[in-house]
């Protein structure tokens, strides 16, 4: 079949998440997928600099993660997760239980980042109404935060700029001014003041009706990489834990390595009463998702009727082919040494920041890094997701055999960790020239 067959029969039946098909360019047909590059149908290659929508760790089809899928599927590739248990997921479990820090150990597993969101938010309201407190029923969330597109995830991402559409729809949240910072800002400390006295006074008036707080630590990530310092968000859960609210990071995107810890909470120095995981749980090979709760959180559940149960489960929870190929994922960051990549992507990021800031191109602000994420903005007039410029520098950043999704006026790099120091540097003078013949 030729390519332009294939695509065409593409757009005549793909409905494309995230995307306005009437404008959008046709997609690659990607045919193969090796280390940090991916292969069209047409041979031509792409540094994927996005990781696939920030899933890919190690590289695609990477061999050790190939073939425990392989050997899972040959033994089992499915069962009822409910009565039944099976290895993978016990291994699983406990793998994740021995990385995450105090009583963070009790795993419930999902999807997607989504589904682990709608997960943590059941778990909170159901913890407290079956501990006889039904008056806290609030959900406290930051402007910018988006944590998926299922109704509760849209409902405490409602002020991410995505779910206009479905606003009569979403329950109602609280939501506290986000304290973005960049590089050299000097006017962090007066945001985070204000933030958090917000957050002083909405506790005064409503912290005994607040069942949880989601946010995103050290990056907020589909809002633009917007960033914040980890003692901000230290000193929101304390509060918050102070008033009896429950703690929950979403993960979904700053796990596994990706702000330069395992965990973004490593660097917060809190151990939140949730996290979610999902995106690089499995390495980017298939579709899982956890929801890991403090111990006592479960505790909350157990009784002689089925009422304090939670009554939550997907077709394919915990489907052993996801968990093979995570624990596969797990061991790989001990056997290839990832943090030492992880350490190197950083510092040739921060490298590559510094030359495009002394370029001194007018229209670029705003730089700034968290581990193995580097952003910065391109000042336009429309400037948020829904900037042209974004679709502008994808299409260039193509023809240099780059793949980059501008979050609209924000370019920034998540790469798979397998990506060299030597490619990462030519990446960067490749954007930098992208960059500077841009008409702005
Ligand atoms: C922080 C965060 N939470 C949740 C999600 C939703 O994850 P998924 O797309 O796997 O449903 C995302 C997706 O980008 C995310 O970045």
């Amino acid at each position: 079949m030729t390519l332009s067959f294939l695509v065409e029969k593409d757009c005549r039946h793909i409905w494309t998440p995230f995307t306005q098909a009437q404008t959008a360019s046709p997609p690659l047909l990607i045919t193969e997928g090796k280390g940090a590059v991916l292969k069209d149908a047409s041979d031509r290659e792409y540094l994927d600099l996005i990781s696939s929508w920030w899933v890919n760790l190690h590289g695609h089809a990477h061999p050790a993660i190939v073939q425990a899928i392989a050997g899972q599927a040959s033994k089992l590739e499915q069962v009822i997760f409910a009565g039944c248990t099976h290895e993978p997921a016990i291994n699983l479990a406990n793998c994740l239980a021995s990385l995450l820090p105090g009583d963070l150990g009790r795993v419930f597993f999902s999807d997607d980042g989504s589904t682990a969101v709608e997960v943590a938010l059941k778990i909170a309201l159901q913890y407290h109404r079956n501990m006889g407190d039904t008056r806290r029923t609030r959900l406290l969330a930051f402007e910018g935060g988006y944590h998926g597109d299922t109704f509760g995830a849209m409902a405490t991402g409602g002020r991410s700029g995505f779910f206009d559409a479905f606003a009569p729809k979403l329950f109602p949240v609280d939501f506290l001014p986000f304290p973005a910072t960049w590089q050299g800002d000097s006017a962090v400390e007066g945001k985070e003041q204000a933030s958090l006295a917000q957050l002083d006074l909405f506790l005064t008036d409503h912290g005994q009706e607040t069942a949880a707080i989601i946010l995103e630590p050290l990056v907020q990530g589909a809002s633009g990489m917007r960033m914040n310092r980890p003692s901000f968000i230290r000193q929101v859960c304390e509060r918050v834990k102070a008033a009896g609210v429950l703690v929950i990071f979403d993960e979904v995107m700053t796990g596994f390595g990706r702000t330069g810890t395992m965990f973004a909470l490593e660097q917060v120095g809190w151990t939140p009463d949730m996290i979610c995981l999902a995106k690089g749980l499995t390495g980017g090979f298939l579709p899982l998702a956890v929801t890991v709760c403090q111990e006592y959180l479960y505790e909350a559940f157990l009784d002689d009727g089925f009422d304090k149960a939670l009554a939550h489960g997907h077709s394919f929870t915990a489907n052993p082919l996801g968990c093979a190929a995570a624990l596969a994922s797990l061991r790989l960051f001990r056997e290839e040494d990832t943090f030492r990549q992880i350490e190197t992507i950083h510092q040739t990021h921060q490298a590559g920041l510094i030359a495009l800031e002394n370029l001194n191109l007018p229209h670029l602000d705003r730089f700034r890094l968290c581990g193995t994420i580097a952003a910065f903005d391109i000042d336009v007039a429309d400037a948020g997701y829904r900037a042209g410029i974004g679709k502008i520098i994808r299409e260039k950043a193509l023809e240099h055999g780059l793949l980059l999704r501008p979050l609209g006026n924000t370019v920034y790099l998540l790469p798979p960790y397998c990506l060299t120091a030597e490619v990462l540097r030519d990446t960067w003078n490749r954007i930098s020239r992208i960059i500077e013949e841009l008409d702005v």
